[in-house]
């Protein structure tokens, strides 16, 4: 993209300030720049100042869940279908790792944190050792899939490679990156966060199926056979990967996607809700949860909406490929964004300045016909590190390892 290439699509966009230094550029730094608006989605931008109508949703009902009881009742069955399908090759995982962290305050890789006490623990080795008692039990290895984004990918490649892949085989593990979306201000205009650079963060896990289609990776999917992806995030560190039962729960309910949930253990707990929306499976963000909604309460007068989503989702390839085309919702999040200011000086900000433009994983289960709702103990599978201390944190998720046997 030329420089005049570039105007136009700023003007369009309304972002021409882009260009403001443009004149004191080196010409490698100008060429840096070019190529950078050339790569940037500006359509989100369009979506600033419709804030509300992105946040908008359908008529919401509750969704039912297959309860800790029914499965222990068809454990038997479940276990084998499952087994029988990861033996088959026909599993994959996929570890969402593209995301910035920030709550935490670290500015390396989520992964490659240490929750360990007494010696080293790393999040990436807790989520390995897990999908490691699959492949014992079954047998077989496991393709793993990373998404990182092009803040983390090297130190997230590097941090694997320098320990090992924690006895992983790394002829199963193919890293591929996310896309990045511009952040802006609260009037919709981007952030510089240099004088040829464009603020910008990643651009959610929703893109994630798209993004291996970019890479090259669906290809190494189908060649492998693989008919299931178990989606899961990083940072719970008593993530079950590829779990047989959940597998084989959703391979023979003949669902499109199975969802892990937990009973919420407060109605204002921060997880997304699963419910209908237009009679659709669907998932409502905890920033976007009404009162209505979180007092609702059923026929025998319990909550209504009480199941939230911990990010383990096991979706059906074919149903992933009928629906990448579909836009999914953007959603607009208020952020912390380093910038620079008028006279060219790096700002790091300490209160949100701005808005992240984000695709949700969670949204692409209203794409699909069928959800299964797949209850799982609390204490035992969700232990999520977002803060240093305090509610689902280091500290949180130490207490419930420990309460697991782990050894920290
Ligand atoms: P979070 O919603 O907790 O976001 O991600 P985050 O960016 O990691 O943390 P904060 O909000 O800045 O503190 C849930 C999961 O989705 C992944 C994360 O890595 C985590 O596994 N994620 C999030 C991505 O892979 N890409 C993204 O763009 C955002």
């Amino acid at each position: 993209m030329d420089y005049n290439e570039a105007y136009k699509k700023l003007e369009k966009y309304g972002q021409l300030h882009v260009l403001k230094y443009y004149d004191e550029l080196t010409n490698e730094e100008k060429a840096a720049l070019l190529k950078q608006i050339e790569e940037t989605d500006m359509e989100v931008l369009l979506n600033a100042s419709h804030k509300d109508e992105a946040d908008a949703k359908g008529k919401i009902t509750p969704l039912s869940a297959m309860t800790l009881a029914e499965i222990e009742s068809k454990k038997d069955e479940f276990m084998k279908a499952g087994i029988d399908a990861i033996k088959a090759g026909k599993v994959g995982a996929v570890l969402l790792a593209g995301g910035m962290g920030t709550r935490l305050g670290s500015d390396a890789p989520k992964g490659v944190y240490n929750i360990g006490i007494t010696k080293e623990v790393y999040i990436f080795e807790r989520l390995i050792d897990n999908l490691m008692d699959v492949v014992k039990l079954t047998d077989t290895w496991i393709h793993l899939f990373v998404m990182t984004s092009d803040k983390n990918h090297e130190a997230t490649t590097a941090f694997f490679k320098e320990k090992n892949y924690f006895g992983y085989r790394p002829e199963y593990i193919t890293f591929f990156m996310q896309d990045m979306a511009p952040a802006t201000d609260y009037d919709g205009k981007v952030y510089m966060e240099a004088k040829n650079k464009i603020s910008t963060s990643p651009n959610g896990n929703g893109g994630w199926f798209l993004s291996m289609m970019k890479w090259g990776v669906v290809d190494k999917i189908r060649e492998a056979g693989i008919e299931w992806l178990n989606v899961f995030a990083v940072d719970n560190v008593l993530q079950r990967i590829a779990d047989p039962c959940f597998v084989g729960a959703t391979i023979l309910t003949d669902s499109d996607v199975g969802s892990k949930v937990v009973c919420k253990n407060a109605p204002d707990e921060k997880i997304g809700v699963i419910c209908l929306e237009d009679g659709r499976p669907s998932i409502v963000e905890y920033y976007e949860l009404t009162d209505e909604m979180m007092n609702a309460k059923d026929e025998s007068g319990n909550p209504a909406y009480s199941y939230g989503v911990i990010l383990n989702y096991l979706f059906r390839e074919k149903a992933l490929e009928d629906i990448v085309a579909k836009k999914l919702p953007l959603h607009i999040v208020e952020k912390k964004i380093p910038y620079i200011d008028e006279a060219g000086n790096p700002i790091k900000p300490e209160e949100p300045n701005g808005y992240k433009y984000e695709q949700l994983v969670l949204d692409m289960i209203h794409e699909l016909d069928s959800c299964l709702p797949y209850e799982v103990k609390r204490n035992y599978e969700f232990a999520p590190i977002k803060n240093k201390t305090g509610v689902d944190s280091v500290e949180s998720a130490r207490e419930l390892c420990r309460e697991n046997g782990i050894e920290l």
